[in-house]
Parts: structure tokens; sequence; C-alpha cells
């Protein structure tokens, strides 16, 4: 994957050399440019979108709290720069679980895609493909992964499994992801029901009432049998349907080695915020682990993820990869989630934003920013490579 992108792109268009193109030429003058701090292109994106589709992405369950303290969190944590460490010749490339990336960074997975844009999915998975970064696939998105997959070409992809109720519709999902080419399952634990999310309540929006969201639901030969008449005929009934096998609440840790030994994919599990949990997880035989809150979207009033990220890569004491995502907007976000542990850092509303104002051009555009960004702010640290990055490089604001 690494060398795919080094061949579309050249190493030093991560570099200096992105910086010094926009100066050359004057990008901020093209009215297609995408605003290149990210509130900025969020303030684009919300002039652009309908009420519903904006509090779709930008909005958190209740009072929005632990969005806000996962974004704080990062305020807490300082990089302390260091000098003269020849930073000349840098690659903060990775393997991660039969992958080489050639940063730090995947794409989260973030549903309904098309609510930021008609191209949704298809366009942000080959904007990502393109660049050789990641692409995790939502299970409720626009366009089905088989179709995702054709539109966003060769390039690294994992598959998110919301686990359903159904044990043959989960062998049916994760047989369909294997075959359509998705090399990994995160399986996301923290929505086995959805959060109080007073913005969508406020507005009554729940997309896949209408049918929007379900396209893997929908295309599934085992979904399809268990119901009276095909979803296309039907969609409030094929919709209901959906909300009954969506999850099983009773679950516990130890039924979590029914999944396990139900692929043979590398399995990680998204939404672990506490160690006791990550240490379940490994006892289970997962393959690496999540820190997430789901961007705040389901408890109010919880921690941030930064804050519990310390922890949970000290439980897990690298036995598998710790990745990490909730707030990640700079490059210097990216920087500390390393400095604390994580292998890798998951991207999400910012790659909405960028998909709503540009399509697959915007989210390219955005990637390449955030890249330049994440190369320029480790090498100004005096950082070459990723393990030369430590926890010894911050300091708490306290402190
Ligand atoms: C999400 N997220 C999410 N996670 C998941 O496992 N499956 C999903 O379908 C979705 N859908 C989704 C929709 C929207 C609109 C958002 C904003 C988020 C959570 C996502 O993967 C990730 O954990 C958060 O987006 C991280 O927080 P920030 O950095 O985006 O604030």
């Amino acid at each position: 994957m690494g060398q795919s992108m080094h061949a579309s792109e050249p190493q030093r268009s991560f570099q200096t050399g992105r910086q010094i193109e926009i100066y050359r030429t004057g990008k901020r003058i093209d009215p297609g440019f995408i605003p290149l701090a990210v509130e900025q292109l969020e303030e684009k994106a919300r002039s652009i979108l309908s009420a519903e589709a904006y509090d779709w992405i930008a909005g958190s369950a209740g009072s929005g709290g632990t969005a806000r303290n996962n974004l704080a969190a990062f305020d807490r944590w300082r990089i302390v720069p260091r000098m003269l460490c020849d930073i000349s010749s840098r690659d903060f490339g990775l393997s991660l679980l039969g992958h080489d990336l050639p940063l730090p960074l995947l794409i989260a997975p973030i549903g309904v895609q098309a609510a930021a844009h008609p191209e949704g999915e298809k366009a942000s998975a080959a904007a990502a493909a393109a660049l050789g970064i990641p692409f995790v696939l939502s299970n409720v998105a626009t366009f089905s992964m088989e179709e995702v997959a054709r539109a966003a070409g060769p390039g690294p992809r994992w598959f998110q499994l919301y686990w359903p109720k159904d044990p043959e519709l989960t062998a049916s999902f994760l047989d369909r992801a294997k075959q359509a080419g998705y090399t990994a399952i995160v399986v996301t634990l923290d929505t086995q029901s959805l959060g109080w999310r007073e913005r969508n309540l406020q507005l009554a929006f729940l997309p896949f009432l209408q049918g929007t969201g379900l396209a893997n639901y929908f295309t599934d030969p085992v979904f399809r049998r268990s119901l009276a008449r095909p979803p296309e005929e039907d969609v409030p009934a094929a919709a209901e349907r959906y909300l009954q096998v969506f999850s099983d609440l009773s679950r516990t840790w130890k039924d979590l080695r029914l999944l396990r030994e139900a692929t043979d994919l590398p399995l990680l599990v998204k939404g672990i915020q506490h160690p006791e949990d990550a240490r379940q997880a490994i006892d289970q035989g997962v393959d690496g682990i999540v820190v997430s809150n789901h961007g705040g979207r389901q408890v109010d009033g919880s921690v941030g993820t930064l804050e519990v990220l310390p922890g949970v890569v000290d439980a897990v004491h690298d036995q598998v990869p710790v990745l990490f995502d909730g707030g990640i907007r700079r490059g210097v976000d990216v920087f500390k989630a390393v400095a604390l542990g994580a292998r890798a850092v998951l991207v999400g509303r910012p790659i909405l934003w960028a998909l709503a104002v540009g399509g697959r051009e915007g989210v390219r555009e955005h990637l390449l920013n955030l890249a330049a960004d994440l190369d320029l702010s480790f090498a100004l640290a005096g950082k070459s490579r990723l393990a030369d990055v430590g926890r010894g490089d911050l300091v708490s604001a306290a402190g």
C-alpha cells in the first residue's frame, strides 16, 4: 500500500512540497478550494447541507459533552519539540495487520455518507484508495460493500460490523466482506442501540427508517429471505426488520468468541474505553483494539478518548495494536495519540465535511493537507520515524 502511494503520489508531496504548492498556486482564490482549517471546512459544509444532514454528522449524544471532552483532551497534552535531529529523510509509514500504511491514518467507519454527498462512500473510499489510506466501510453505508469496493478500486479496506442478532446474517456479512476484498473486520461494541441524540431527535431524523444506509442489509440474501416482500416493494417493513435484527442486547464478553470463530479475517473491537474491557477482548482472541467512544454519540458525559488511551495501551502490553479515534483534526493530534501509544488513528467527521464540500476531490484534498500537516508536525518536533515518538515528547498542561 505504501508502494502504491509512493507510485501515484511522490513522497515529497506529503512534505514541504504541498505547502509550497499552495503558496505558489494561490489556491485560496479558487472557488472550489477546500478550506484548509477544519473549522472552516465544517462551516462550509454546514452552508451546503440540510439541517438534518448537518446535525446527523455534527450531532452527538445528549448535551454534546463527550464530543467536547474528546477535543478538550488534546489541549491537556503539549508537545515538547526537539532540535537538530536530522529530519532530512522521513518515513512515517508502518505495518499494520498485513498492510504497509504510508502514514498512521485510516478513515473511520461513518454510516450513511450520502447525507454528505450523493456519491457517499463510493467517493470517500475512492479518494482514500488512491492515496493508499485504509478505508473502513460502515455496516450502515449508503451503498453495498460490493459497490463500494468496485467504485474504490484496489486499495486497503476493512469492514465495520454492527453484530446482528441473527448468526446466519452475521455469517453472510462476514463472508461477503471477505469476498469483496475487505481484509479485516471491525466490530463496533459501543452501539448495541443508538444513543440519545438530541439534535437528531429534535428533527425526527433517522435515515434508516427511510431505508437509507441499509444497502448492506437490503442486498443480503439472508436478510432478504427473512422478509415477506423484497425491500424494494416494502421499505417500511424492511426497515422494521433491520431494527429487529440490528443487535442483541444480552451479549457478554464470552459471546465474542463466537464472532472470533466466525471469520478467519483479523478481528478488531471498536468502542473500547476501559483497560479491563481491552483485556477481555484480548482474552477472546481479537487482533486489534480501537479506543473510541463513537465520536461522543453514545454516552453523554463520558471521558474523552485521549484521556483513556494510556490506560488501555498499558493494559494491552503490546499484545495487539491499539488504534484510536475521537477528535483527530490535525497533524499534532495524530502526534499526541501516537505519543500516548496508538499505532494509528482513524479520521472521522472531517472526512464528511470534505465530502460535503468537494466530493471525492474534496476528500483527496483534505487528506493531502492532513498528510502534509502530519509530516511537518512530526518533523518539526524532531521526529523522522513513528518509533521515535513517545510519552516523553509530551507534558501535561497541569504539570
Ligand atoms: C460515526 N461513527 C460510526 N462508527 C461505527 O463504528 N459505525 C458507524 O456506522 C458510524 N457512523 C458514524 C456516523 C457519523 C455521522 C459519525 C460522526 C460517526 C463513529 C466514527 O467511526 C468515529 O468513531 C468518530 O467519528 C470519531 O469521532 P470524530 O473524530 O469524528 O469526532
